[in-house]
Parts: C-alpha cells; structure tokens; sequence
C-alpha cells in the first residue's frame, strides 16, 4: 500500500497512506490494483489486465510487483457524497464511494483508468450476484465519486453519469459528483 502513496493526486488533495491504509483495511474487496512485474516496469510495457485485490495469484511473489495504478473506495449510505459520508467506512451502506482512481505518471494516457474502472464495475456486480443470505454486506446499488471537470469525460465514458457540482470542499477546485447505477 505505502506504493500507492506515489501514485496519489497533487498535495492539496492527496490522501494520507494513514487513510489509504484505513481505506484498504476497512473495506478489502473494494480495492483494485493494476500491477507490473518490476522487471517489465518500462515506459513501452504492454498493458496489463488490472488484477482484483490480491496481486499475490500465479507464481509471481508481491516483492517483484510494482503498483501502476490503483482504485480505492468504503462504502457509504444515500444518494449523495458529504464531506462526513466520505470520512468514514459504514460496512452497512449500500453504496460504493470510490475515493481514488491513480495511475503513475508514465503510464497515464494510455487507457489504464479507463480499463481498470471497466473492471472495477464488472466486479462490483459479480460481488452484487454473488451475494446471499450469509454476506455480511448489503447489496450495493449504486458507486458514487466526486471528480473534477476535466475528469468527467473519463468517468461518462465507462458509464458514470453527472449528478452536478458537490457540496464537498477538498482542495482548491469545484468537485462533480457523479453516479454508477448498479444491478441489484
Ligand atoms: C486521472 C487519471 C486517473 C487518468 O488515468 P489514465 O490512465 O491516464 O486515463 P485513460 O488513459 O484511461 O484516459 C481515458 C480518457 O479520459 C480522459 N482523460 C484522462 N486523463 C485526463 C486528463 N488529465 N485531462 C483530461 N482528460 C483526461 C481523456 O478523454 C482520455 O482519453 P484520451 O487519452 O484518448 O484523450 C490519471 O491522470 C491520474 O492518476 N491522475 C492523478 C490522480 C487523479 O487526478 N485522479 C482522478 C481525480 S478525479
């Protein structure tokens, strides 16, 4: 997780690795990595598929694996995102607040975001599908995120729909909150 911290947003909004590690303890199955194996980590590196939480399947050892990108979310209740909702994880709510979606510097632009929240969205409604009676999660129906307005494109062209401006405040910039309606 401390590699994540170098992928993260500028300074002044940048989560803490106290708080990623906050993030990836609470709520496990709703983190997302997209790992290289170090030795292939060069700006002309095929790339790779993202790979669900545990970077340890195959043969390949955690140590020899290097973070390119990365999704982090909790989960929260409501229809909406409040600076209160965002702080906390409720392992009861019935939404998905995703708090990051980073990519290192040379690897951006080249269609990892976009291919890493396809899958993100695809394994949220397996965990969706996959729920019953002995889950102790609800079923998740919507992923709400705040972004900024040169993001959204990003975000509307894997399904995401805009909402309007956020009532959060994080940094200097407005934020757009924006909805993923699941299956539930
Ligand atoms: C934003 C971020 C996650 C995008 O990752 P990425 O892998 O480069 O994104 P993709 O290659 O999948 O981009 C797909 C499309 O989204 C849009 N897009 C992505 N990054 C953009 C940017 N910085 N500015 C404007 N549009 C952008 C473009 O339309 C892009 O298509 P194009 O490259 O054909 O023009 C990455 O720049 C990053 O980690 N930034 C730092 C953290 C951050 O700001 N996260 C998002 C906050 S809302």
């Amino acid at each position: 997780m401390d590699q994540s911290v170098n992928l993260e947003y500028p300074e002044s909004e940048a989560a803490s690795l106290k708080n990623l590690v906050f993030r990836q303890d609470a709520a496990p199955d709703l983190f997302l990595g997209c790992y290289l194996r170090k030795e292939e980590v060069q700006i002309d590196s095929p790339i790779p598929n993202p790979n669900p939480n545990n970077p340890n399947s195959g043969n390949t050892s955690s140590s020899s694996l290097e973070l390119v990108g990365y999704i982090v979310s909790t989960l929260v209740s409501g229809d909406h995102l409040t600076h209160s909702s965002m702080s906390s994880h409720n392992p009861s709510g019935d939404a998905v607040c995703i708090h990051s979606v980073c990519v290192s510097t040379a690897f951006q632009r080249r269609g990892v975001a976009t291919r890493m929240l396809k899958e993100y969205l695809q394994h949220l409604q397996r965990l969706n599908n996959n729920m019953n009676a002995s889950t102790s999660m609800n079923k998740l129906k919507r992923v709400l995120l705040i972004a900024h307005e040169h993001t959204i494109g990003l975000y509307a062209g894997v399904g995401f729909v805009l909402i309007g401006q956020s009532s959060v405040e994080h940094g200097p910039d407005p934020w757009f909150e924006m909805v993923y309606t699941l299956d539930h």
